[in-house]
């Protein structure tokens, strides 16, 4: 390996910004530790001008992490610089971001500003930041429809101006490959001062082309990417991070660049944002998709049996999959439970695997075998999911062909208990009104789908959900062997997710 690129992480930020994906300040420090584990060298880990909760989340975040970088998104203004570096303010090395549109079109129609007062502010806010911290990135949004020539000047400009990284972002996904190559070529060579500062991508897929863009910008000499877990982010999401960083591992002779990520730590990290966020993960998704390591021609077993690397480019324990998918069942102990959950990425504390224990029991008692898939489902009811107003504390459900389905439900609310009994079309109908009609909320239901953790008729159903109100959506997802219940689970965590909305709310920005 001859040179380094910088992993740059805003799952936390821009993939945050995924509908529904809204995460609470719990949920983002335990995101932003297993990011750390995973080995990201730059965490992106919220917008502190857009909320409280962001500004919150954010300088816990700054106070917890060790040794990872910890930056934080800010406008041009100084009020939103200042709310940046408030919130950055303790982390081992703080970085501010800051970002103004330069294409002509987001100039004219979104800031109705000059070319000439964009570099001035831009020129403005990167000395403004630096007067905090030396670490200071700026972001020219819309860098790939920009004008060529003024993006260098801009960039020249703010590296004058002290910024240490600047960063192209591809902002609606719309370059292609060679192109945005072709325009990270121009901007090496015709930026003088290109070299004091790291060339930065930030890449959007709305043509299914953010990781090839990333990659061919790397090619020519960038040397940060700007990357989410499993691709999220506003509309089709970020470059993928496990994308990114398996091509360079696996393609060394063309890409002789490394990264400081722990590979093996990609599947844990990638299941915790998927459970945290309630967003699944496709089947077919590079990487981390269920079937990305599945092989089902009759052909490519054959060959797989002889020698793996017939088929399979890389060894999916290189990501952290394990091969050992042991199966648990009612007489194991805590430790094994213990063990199996560190390998699996959960390394919980005493107190925590007391809670799993418990409901790996119930669990165990209703499920003869217990899967890895079970197992995360219970770490995320258990414990990755905090701050809870709703909680579901028992639902009876009675229904049949020839009986109007009947819902009675006890909940806690704010740690109150609360009962109510409803009925309806069919037995989710019946518990979804009990349910809010207890909580007192009005959300529409958008998406509800159900579908087994694993195989067997004893599996577990998991069902997610899709609430909107008063233009906040907020997904929720449960898991249980009767899928009622499951239904009920999501439900009462999709509201939730819509109860820190309402708490928490965002200022409307332009970010993308
Ligand atoms: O997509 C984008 O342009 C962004 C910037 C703020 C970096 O997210
Ligand atoms: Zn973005």
């Amino acid at each position: 390996m001859t040179d380094r690129v910088i992993i740059f992480d805003t799952t936390l930020r821009d993939g945050e910004q995924s509908p529904g994906a809204s995460m609470n300040t719990a949920e983002k420090m335990r995101l932003a530790a297993q990011l750390e584990k995973l080995g990201v060298d730059v965490l992106e880990a919220g917008f502190p001008a857009a909320s409280d909760g962001d500004f919150e989340a954010v300088s816990k975040i700054a106070q917890k992490l060790k040794k990872t970088q910890v930056t934080a998104l800010a406008r041009t203004a100084k009020d939103d610089i200042d709310k940046a570096w408030g919130a950055v303010k303790d982390a081992v090395n703080p970085r501010i971001h800051t970002f103004i549109a330069t294409s002509d079109i987001h100039m004219k129609y979104k800031l109705n500003m000059e070319r000439d007062a964009v570099l001035a502010k831009a020129v403005e806010a990167v000395k403004y930041a630096k007067s905090f911290t030396d670490n200071v990135e700026f972001s020219a949004e819309d860098g790939s429809r920009s004008d060529r020539d003024f993006l260098c000047k801009v960039f020249e400009a703010a590296i004058s101006a002290g910024a240490t990284t600047v960063n192209l972002p591809d902002t609606v996904g719309y370059a292609i490959p060679h192109e945005f190559a072709d325009m990270v070529r121009y901007v090496m060579k015709n930026v003088p001062n290109i070299g004091k500062a790291v060339l930065s991508v930030h890449c959007h897929n709305d043509l299914g082309l953010a990781t090839a863009n990333t990659i061919a910008a790397i090619a020519e000499g960038a040397r940060q990417a700007e990357v989410t877990i499993n691709g999220i982010g506003e509309r089709a999401g970020n470059t993928s991070l496990e994308e990114v960083v398996m091509t360079l591992n696996t393609r060394p002779n063309y890409m002789p660049m490394g990264t400081n990520i722990i590979t093996e730590q990609i599947y844990p990290t990638s299941r915790q944002v998927s459970m945290i966020t309630g967003i699944m993960v496709q089947p077919n998704k590079a990487i981390v998709g269920a079937n990305a390591f599945a092989h089902e021609a009759g052909i490519h077993q054959d060959g797989m049996l002889k020698n793996p690397m017939t088929y399979e480019i890389m060894r999916p324990e290189a990501i952290g999959l394990s091969s050992n998918k042991l199966v648990l069942g009612k007489h194991s102990g805590r430790h094994a439970l213990r063990e199996h959950l560190k390998e699996m990425g959960h390394d919980l504390s005493d107190e925590e695997l007391n809670i799993v224990f418990t409901k790996f029991k119930e669990l165990a008692d209703k499920k003869k075998h217990v899967m890895d898939e079970d197992l995360e489902a219970l770490v995320t009811e258990g414990i990755l999911r905090t701050d809870e107003v709703f909680k579901l504390e028992y639902i009876h459900v009675t229904c049949g062909s020839t009986v109007l389905p009947m819902a009675s439900i006890k909940l806690l609310i704010n740690g109150r208990a609360s009962k109510s009994a409803n009925y309806g079309n069919g037995p989710i109908d019946a518990a979804f009104n009990a349910i809010s009609e207890l909580t007192g909320t009005e959300s529409e239901l958008q998406r509800f789908s159900v579908s087994a953790l694993t195989g067997g008729t004893d599996a577990q159903g998991e069902v997610t959900v899709r609430l909107s109100e008063n233009g906040l959506v907020a997904l929720g997802r449960g898991a249980d062997p009767d899928i009622i219940t499951a239904g009920a689970k999501a439900y009462v965590n999709g509201l939730n997710r819509l109860e820190y909305l309402k708490k928490h709310p965002v200022e409307q920005t332009d970010v993308v």
